[in-house]
């Protein structure tokens, strides 16, 4: 089944009730220790600068049904290269799990950061070991690991990237230059 076209939207450009609805959304209490509470996620992106911090909400047919926070520059965790923007937080509410929405909203982010901050050419992320449904949506997202795993909080934590620059199509014409 192919999942209605999802859109991101800044909480700061979201009215009052779709804020209301980004609140209310549910993820498992052992989700939660992986990803933070959706309050502590928004409450990151609500005061800090727009052009180093994204918070955006996964939209299907303008109803929230995530939310996930980009970083960059000054505001980029140590554990991301230089350069990249970072995603954190990134959830899609319990009832619309396993939908295919997670691997549709990070082609999305990764569309969000090449339009907005063009200059961020990788898009950077940390999972911890255990969290299998996460590490699933990242990898067929096409995320891969950068570097060793480390002992986090709760457990190994990985990190991973993927590039934001489009694979240039193989021609035959390998003299002419673009
Ligand atoms: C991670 C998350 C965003 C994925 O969203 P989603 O909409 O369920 O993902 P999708 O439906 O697009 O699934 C993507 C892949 O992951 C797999 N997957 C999703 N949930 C899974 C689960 N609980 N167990 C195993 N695999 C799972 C899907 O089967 C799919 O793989 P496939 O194409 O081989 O079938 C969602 O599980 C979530 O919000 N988790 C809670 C918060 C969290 O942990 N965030 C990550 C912090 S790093």
């Amino acid at each position: 089944m192919t999942p209605t076209r999802l859109q991101l939207q800044r909480w700061q450009a979201l009215n009052s009730e779709q804020r209301e609805q980004v609140l209310a959304l549910h993820i498992s209490p052992e989700q939660i220790e992986f990803a933070g509470t959706t309050a502590q996620a928004v409450s990151v992106c609500e005061d800090a600068p727009t052009d180093e911090v994204a918070g955006l909400a996964i939209l299907e047919s303008a109803s929230p049904i995530g939310f996930v926070l980009l970083s960059r520059v000054t505001r980029l965790p140590d554990w991301a290269p230089a350069g990249s923007a970072a995603l954190r937080a990134m959830r899609i509410d319990s009832r619309e799990q396993r939908k295919g929405h997670g691997r549709a909203s990070l082609a999305e982010v990764a569309a969000w950061v090449s339009e907005h901050w063009a200059s961020c050419k990788t898009l950077a992320l940390c999972v911890d070991d255990q969290n299998l449904a996460a590490r699933r949506a990242y990898e067929v997202a096409g995320f891969t690991e950068y570097a060793e795993p480390k002992v986090g909080r709760i457990g190994l934590v990985r990190y991973l990237w993927r590039s934001l620059i489009e694979p240039q199509p193989s021609s035959d014409n390998s003299g002419e230059s673009a």
